[in-house]
């Protein structure tokens, strides 16, 4: 995900265009970059690092009428000046937020026309597609023509040395909004880039271009129908903008997890033969039908996403999957050989322990797979292949769109290796996919009804103890709410399988402290309704997160969440939505900074 913003007015196109990019760095922030014209030409500065590099590239008396800006969080090509926006080609200058899966398609076509790339991005294929129709057409139907060509999600603010006073917008499945100004006209990834100068947007649909010139704005649809839109005004207050309206960065990347989980989907299945694409993982002809054990190594949060790809590894895939946390594995004398696969599982691709458990098992000659989710880290580099979660900067500490993402991409790659050793049929595949596919929208559905877990997290904020309990695939997501609960509210959680509440920790029921329960349906169920009624029969005060297909009454629970149906391997994505829920309403009952939780780091780079 990253920052897009362009201006066009009578002010400083320069400043106005940095300063909102310092208000889209929570977009992502590896790499930055201006375009501006200088009243003959457009000079193009850009850089890896934070936006504070970039200003140091640019002279402060620098003005200038029209400008676009950009704030990278890479997703092809890693964090470099040459891979930095803006991109160009002539004439054409232009940033992109977004996603474009047959930018390799593309990219051969231009090289045969002749076009020169300088970048791994997939970005320079669209400047280089609109310079092709710019050739002979207006800009507005240059770019119009390249978007009928273009494939996934974007969202471009477009510019020309032939009419610089001139800046296309493009919507496609990436947000892109108009801000307008007395002075001027925004288009931006997000309302808090011009917040500071104006409140009236315009809110551009998907399939949408905004064509703005100083004398006014067109909106008008891919297929040249021209759409009439007032602006409206928002009440957002500028420090409210930093987080894109949320109070804070936790609850707005669990409310980003409908498109973060498009986000890791996009470009991974093939909607022709409904597979996997095998090249999303980057793994060698013949390895998933040649491999004989999977290790799984992982800290925190991506060690429980590992514990749930156990279960969907070994159910589907029939192979046995070894499990560990990255800090033992490191350090015992494991027994890895040639034929095992090791993953390892990490959003930053910095922990140490992760990277250091990764090294040991690369010199002991396995195959590496990083699924990670920022490019160009430590662990991508170094793994024999990656898997790129996509799911866009996790700012939080409490990690939470990176962990169903880890899910989600744990799934497919079950599913890939599932159907390459032949141990799933087409049919179940199919399926399996669909039901992948409207996750995004059941997360959402979800995420509707928040006010529930608000108000349960009213009610149990001054416990003292939290048990979290789940069997089976669930009995990981029990671990990860115990976590989340513990990380921002500093209340005492503990996971645990269900079925092992009676060897000990039954001992800690009593009156005051709420047992958690995940209720998967399936004939566990009933196991989990005896363990229900032995907390309760001892005073225990008990919540139950189950799915909708749970319909058995469960009359002793004070509280009853349920989640949409689904398979059972993508239970545990829909069910850690609610627990993330409830431990940021504690957290923020409680007063404390769910976003920088005490003692704790974003990424835990040192032993
Ligand atoms: C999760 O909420 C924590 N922030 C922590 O457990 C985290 O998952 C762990 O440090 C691993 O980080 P990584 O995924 O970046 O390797």
């Amino acid at each position: 995900m990253c920052g897009i913003i362009g201006y066009l007015g009578k002010g400083n196109a320069i400043d106005i265009v940095l300063r909102g990019l310092k208000r889209l760095e929570y977009r992502g922030y590896d790499s930055a970059g201006v375009a501006f014209f200088n009243g003959g030409d457009f000079e193009i500065r850009r850089c890896k690092g934070k936006i504070r590099d970039l200003e140091a590239l640019i002279q402060v008396s620098l003005n200038s009428n029209l400008a676009v800006g950009h704030t990278r969080w890479a997703t092809h090509g890693v964090p470099a000046d040459h891979n930095a926006h803006p991109h160009c080609s002539d004439s054409v200058v232009l940033v992109h937020n977004g996603i474009i899966e047959n930018y390799l398609v593309l990219k051969e076509e231009l090289t045969s026309l002749g076009y020169q790339f300088t970048s791994e991005t997939d970005t320079e294929v669209i400047v280089h597609l609109i310079e092709h129709f710019h050739r002979d057409m207006p800009l507005e139907e240059a770019v119009r023509e390249a978007t009928g060509r273009l494939h996934g999600a974007f969202a471009l603010v477009v510019v020309s040395r032939k009419t610089p006073d001139m800046m296309v917008g493009v919507r496609k499945d990436s947000p892109l909004v108009m801000g307008i100004s007395e002075d001027g006209y925004f288009l931006a990834s997000d309302v808090p880039a011009f917040l500071e100068w104006t409140r009236r947007v315009v809110f551009l649909e998907d399939s949408e271009m905004a064509v703005v010139t100083p004398d006014g704005y067109r909106i008008v649809t891919f297929d040249g129908r021209e759409v009439h839109r007032s602006p409206t005004t928002v009440d957002w207050t500028a420090s409210m903008a930093d987080k894109g309206g949320y109070r804070h960065y936790m609850l707005k990347e669990i409310h980003e997890q409908p498109s973060s989980i498009a986000n890791t989907l996009r470009g991974r299945i093939d909607l022709s033969r409904m597979a996997v694409n095998p090249g999303e993982f980057m793994l060698p002809d013949g390895l998933l039908t040649s491999i004989n054990r999977v290790f799984i190594v992982a800290c925190g949060t991506s060690w429980h996403a590992g514990l749930v790809g156990k279960y969907m590894i070994e159910s589907l895939c029939r192979i046995p999957v070894e499990v560990d946390l990255a800090s033992e594995f490191r350090y015992r004398r494991s027994l890895i050989s040639r034929g095992d696969l090791f993953v390892v599982i990490t959003q930053s691709g910095e922990t140490a322990d992760t990277l250091a458990a990764q090294r040991e098992a690369k010199r002991q000659g396995a195959f590496t797979l990083s699924i990670c989710n920022v490019i160009g880290s430590s662990s991508a580099r170094e793994a024999d292949a990656v898997f790129y979660l996509h799911s866009g900067p996790e700012i939080g500490v409490a990690s939470t769109k990176a962990f169903t993402s880890q899910l989600v991409a744990l799934y497919l790659f079950s599913l890939l290796m599932a159907e390459a050793r032949g141990q799933i049929d087409s049919s179940l595949r199919r399926q399996m996919l669909q039901d992948v596919m409207g996750i995004p929208e059941k997360v959402e559905g979800v995420l509707k009804r928040e006010s529930e877990i608000e108000e349960m997290a009213r009610r149990y904020s001054n416990s003292k103890d939290f048990l979290y309990l789940g069997r089976g695939i669930l009995y990981p997501v029990a671990l990860e709410g115990a976590l989340k609960l513990k990380e921002i509210s500093y209340i005492h959680a503990e996971g645990y399988p269900a079925g092992e509440m009676k060897h000990g920790p039954i001992a800690l029921i009593d009156e005051q402290m709420p047992t958690v329960f995940l209720v998967q349906a399936g004939e566990l169920r009933r196991k989990v309704f005896s363990n229900i009624e032995e907390v309760t029969a001892r005073g225990g005060r008990v919540i139950v997160f189950k799915s909708e297909d749970v319909r058995d009454p469960i009359p002793s629970a004070e509280h009853i969440f349920e989640v949409p149906r689904t398979n059972e391997f993508l239970e545990p994505v829909l069910m850690a939505v609610p627990l993330q829920l409830l431990a940021y309403y504690i957290g923020v009952r409680k007063g404390y900074d769910v976003d920088q939780p005490r003692n704790l780091a974003k990424s835990v780079t040192v032993e």
